[in-house]
C-alpha cells in the first residue's frame, strides 16, 4: 500500500509549485501508472516518496511507514529505479549488485538466486564482471532494475524504467512488474509509453501542473472520457486548449 496525503511541492523559493496537494492511495497488488506530460510532476512526487526530497507540506504512507519520520524501514520497504543513473562507474557490474545485497543484508543463497534468475533474462551475463562505464544505457538501466528488487521490495518504484530497453528486456520488465503484483506486491512507475501503460497497469494516475487529474483503470478512464485508448483520454485531459 503506497498513501499520499496532502502532498506539496515547491521550488525556487515557492515560484515554482511542482506537486500541488497531492492524495492518492494505491493498494497492495496492483500495477500503478503515473502518467502526465513532462514537467508535471512525476519525478518530484517518486522523489518525495523515496525519501530523496523532502515536501513542503503533507506525508507519505509506504506500508505502515511514514517515509518522513520511519525512514530506515520504509527504504528497506521499497527498490527503487531512478531516471538517471546514479552508479559507481568504476565497480564491475556485479560489485555492483553484491554492494547493494550487502546493504540489504540479503543472504547467498537469496542473492544467488536472483541472479540466476535476472542476469540471463536480462541478457547481461557477459557483461557483469565488466567495469560499469563500459555498459550501454540499456545494459546500465537493466543492471538497475536487477538491483532494485535484490531484496524482494514489498513496493517497487520504477521512473522511466522502459526508457532505452530493447524490446526483448522490455517484454521481460513488463512480466516482471505483472509477475510482481500477481504476488501481492504493488508496482509504482511512471511512463509516457501509454500503450504499454493501457495493457499493463491496473491503476492510472494522470497529473497535470502538480495535481492529481484523473485515477482510475485504464477501461473505466476510457469509459468515462469516451475514448478508445488510453493515449486519447491522455491528450483529451492534457493537452491545453487555445
Ligand atoms: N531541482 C529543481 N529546481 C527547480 N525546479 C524544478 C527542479 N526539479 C523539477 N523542477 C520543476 O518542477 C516541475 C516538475 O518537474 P518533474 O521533474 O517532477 O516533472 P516530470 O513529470 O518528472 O517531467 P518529465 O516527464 O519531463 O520527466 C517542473 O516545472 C520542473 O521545472
Ligand atoms: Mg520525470
Amino acid at each position: 500500500m503506497i498513501r499520499f496525503e496532502n502532498v506539496t511541492k515547491t521550488y525556487s523559493g515557492g515560484a515554482t509549485r511542482a506537486v500541488d496537494n497531492l492524495n492518492l492511495e494505491i493498494e497492495s497488488g496492483k500495477v500503478f501508472g503515473f502518467l502526465g506530460p513532462n514537467g508535471a510532476g512525476k519525478t518530484t512526487t517518486i522523489k518525495i516518496m523515496t525519501g530523496i526530497l523532502q515536501p513542503d507540506a503533507g506525508t507519505v504512507w509506504l506500508e505502515h511507514a511514514d517515509i518522513a519520520k520511519d525512514t530506515i524501514e520504509a527504504k528497506r520497504m521499497f527498490g527503487f529505479v531512478p531516471d538517471s543513473f546514479e552508479m559507481f562507474e568504476r565497480l564491475t557490474g556485479i560489485d555492483y549488485l553484491r554492494f547493494l545485497a550487502d546493504v540489504y543484508q540479503v543472504g547467498e543463497a537469496e542473492r544467488k538466486a536472483h541472479l540466476d534468475q535476472y542476469l540471463p533474462l536480462f541478457d547481461l551475463e557477459k557483461a557483469i564482471g565488466q567495469q560499469i562505464r563500459s555498459f550501454s544505457h540499456g545494459m546500465k538501466q537493466k543492471l538497475q532494475i536487477i538491483g532494485s528488487t535484490i531484496h524482494q521490495p514489498r513496493i517497487w518504484i520504477l521512473d522511466e524504467p522502459m526508457v532505452g530497453l530493447d524490446p526483448a528486456s522490455m517484454h521481460v520488465l513488463k512480466q516482471k512488474m505483472r509477475d510482481y503484483c500477481d504476488s501481492g506486491k504493488t508496482v509504482f512507475f511512471s511512463t509516457h509509453v501509454l500503450d504499454v501503460a493501457e495493457r499493463l497497469c491496473d491503476e492510472i494516475g494522470i497529473i497535470r501542473d502538480g495535481k492529481l487529474i484523473a485515477q482510475g483503470a485504464p477501461d473505466a478512464l476510457m469509459r468515462s472520457e469516451s475514448a478508445t485508448s488510453l493515449e486519447d483520454v491522455f491528450l483529451n485531459l492534457t493537452v491545453k486548449e487555445g
